[in-house]
């Protein structure tokens, strides 16, 4: 379904209801005083013809029939303290109309002079029936008409239909309230759902930059914000593609124009092949394998396909392996020292790529620390990890150059003279493979005092470490 789709749908459903609320509300206020009324209305029809029929019962009494009821109604009405000297028939003025019958059901007075005398049962409908006595003996039944009846002109009936006009009057005000509340409702929720899918169009059309502004409701903030998050990662991811690519570029550019130009110039005959021509070619192809290979390693850990083999290594066999930097070391009058905590005889790593990450850590150590300088290389427990640090007191790391040091190709020498420094790659191999291991590598550093560089490993549970 198109957001298009969903965004009318959910205003559709919102105004739906609200407005058959509305309506629903309104029309049951409608019925129950309508019932109210009519029930209240009831009880006053049993207190007038309560109040009738003893003047009725009077009128027998005294006559010893009901005949001639009707004229005398008339004359001077059924109501009033006083039946003889009574008012006209106040119940017609109350909308009301007071039929009574005799015993054979036979009308011998209407309030509305219209009936008398003929036969009562077709009027029956929405009528109270009073029965009315003389010594014990129904003599007849006083009918007292609700004055709600269609047709006749009462206040009742007024009264009804001003609440009638009223309260549609209000369900309409009610329901177009109703209406724009779920027009304002769905429009605050929808909105954002609306937003979020026309900025994951766009970055799905390749506008990395898009960002979402963070509001309304807890759920859409924390969904912009993680959409946020998302857009800059996929925009840094392609950010550091593109400079890889460009920085490969550049790599590869030096040695194969170096390559080119020597065997051009022995091609066209001006330079003639000799020992040291051979050596500059071969050592430009060793350095593009071991850079394709670099690229290759960190490629592969970064993706997280890098096969590790994992063994209990002595921490006594890596020493030795670092043996051929300490001699270097001394030959450059730099002090090498190791440390490692009483106890600790094991870990388990890679053997080859654990010593990778030490030769590559110390010999930038060596490279930055000048004759009579000093390396030391600690190796300690610390909680359940195994903590190696290599700290030098060397030119250090500028703050601004600090943050970028673990990226592929990031060297501080900035004209990258290929002599001086190398390909900017070994602390993205060191930190590739630490993390392939679980751990955690960091440095700290103070330009003229020295760096540190650190790396923790698991420790593993077989080891007592
Ligand atoms: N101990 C250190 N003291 C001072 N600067 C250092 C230290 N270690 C690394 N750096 C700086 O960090 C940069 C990146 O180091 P990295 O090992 O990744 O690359 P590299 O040594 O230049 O080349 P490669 O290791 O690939 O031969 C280096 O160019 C260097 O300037
Ligand atoms: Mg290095």
């Amino acid at each position: 379904m198109g957001k298009g789709g969903l965004t009318r749908r959910v205003t559709a459903i919102i105004i739906l209801v609200a407005v058959i609320s509305a309506a629903f509300s309104g029309l049951t206020m409608l019925y129950i005083s309508k019932k109210q009324f009519s029930s209240y209305l009831d009880r006053s029809s049993q207190v007038l013809a309560q109040k009738y029929a003893p003047n009725i019962e009077n009128y027998y009494q005294e006559y010893g029939t009901l005949e001639g009821l009707q004229s005398f109604i008339m004359d001077t009405g059924v109501a009033g303290n006083n039946f003889r000297h009574g008012r006209r028939f106040q119940a017609v003025q109350m909308g009301r109309r007071i039929i009574i019958a005799d015993k054979e059901s036979i009308i011998v007075a209407d309030s509305a002079d219209l009936l008398t005398g003929q036969k009562m049962e077709l009027l029956r409908k929405n009528l109270l029936a009073y029965p009315l006595f003389s010594g014990g003996n129904q003599i007849g039944t006083l009918y007292v008409s609700s004055p709600l009846q269609a047709g006749i002109v009462s206040l009742e009936n007024d009264f009804l239909a001003n609440i009638n006009k009223n309260i549609s009057i209000s369900i309409i005000i009610v329901a177009f309230l109703a209406f724009l509340l779920g027009l304002f409702l769905s429009r605050s929720i929808t909105r954002p759902m609306a937003d979020l899918s026309s900025a994951i169009h766009e970055v799905a059309r390749g506008n990395l930059g898009t960002r979402l502004e963070p509001r309304g409701e807890r759920e859409f903030v924390s969904l912009a914000t993680d959409f946020n998050t998302m857009a800059r990662q996929l925009m840094e991811h392609e950010e550091s593609r593109v400079r890889l690519i460009s920085n490969i570029a550049h790599e590869l550019r030096t040695p194969l124009s170096i390559i080119r130009g020597q065997l051009e110039a022995i091609q066209s005959g001006k330079l003639e092949i000799n020992e040291e021509i051979s050596s500059t070619l071969v050592d430009e192809t060793i350095r593009l394998t071991r850079l394709v290979s670099d690229l290759e390693t960190i490629g592969l850990a970064e993706s997280g396909v890098l096969k590790l083999n994992k063994t209990v290594i002595k921490i006594n066999d890596l020493v030795e392996r670092l043996l051929p930097l300490r001699l270097t070391m001394e030959e450059d009058n730099i002090k090498f020292q190791v440390q490692i905590e009483d106890g600790l005889q094991e870990v388990k790593a890679d053997f080859n790529r654990l010593t990778q990450v030490l030769i590559n850590l110390l010999t930038n150590a060596m490279h930055h620390t000048p004759s009579g300088g000093e390396v030391i290389l600690t190796i300690k427990r610390q909680e359940n990890r195994i903590a190696f640090s290599i700290a030098d007191n060397g030119s250090g790391i500028s703050d601004k150059d600090l943050p970028n040091i673990f990226e592929r190709f990031y060297r501080i020498d900035e004209s990258r003279n290929r002599k001086s420094g190398g390909t900017g790659l070994g602390l993205a191999i060191a930190r590739s493979y630490v993390e392939a291991h679980k751990g955690q590598i960091w440095v700290e550093s103070s330009v003229g005092q020295g760096t540190t560089f650190y790396f923790t490993l698991p420790c593993a549970a077989e080891l007592l470490c």
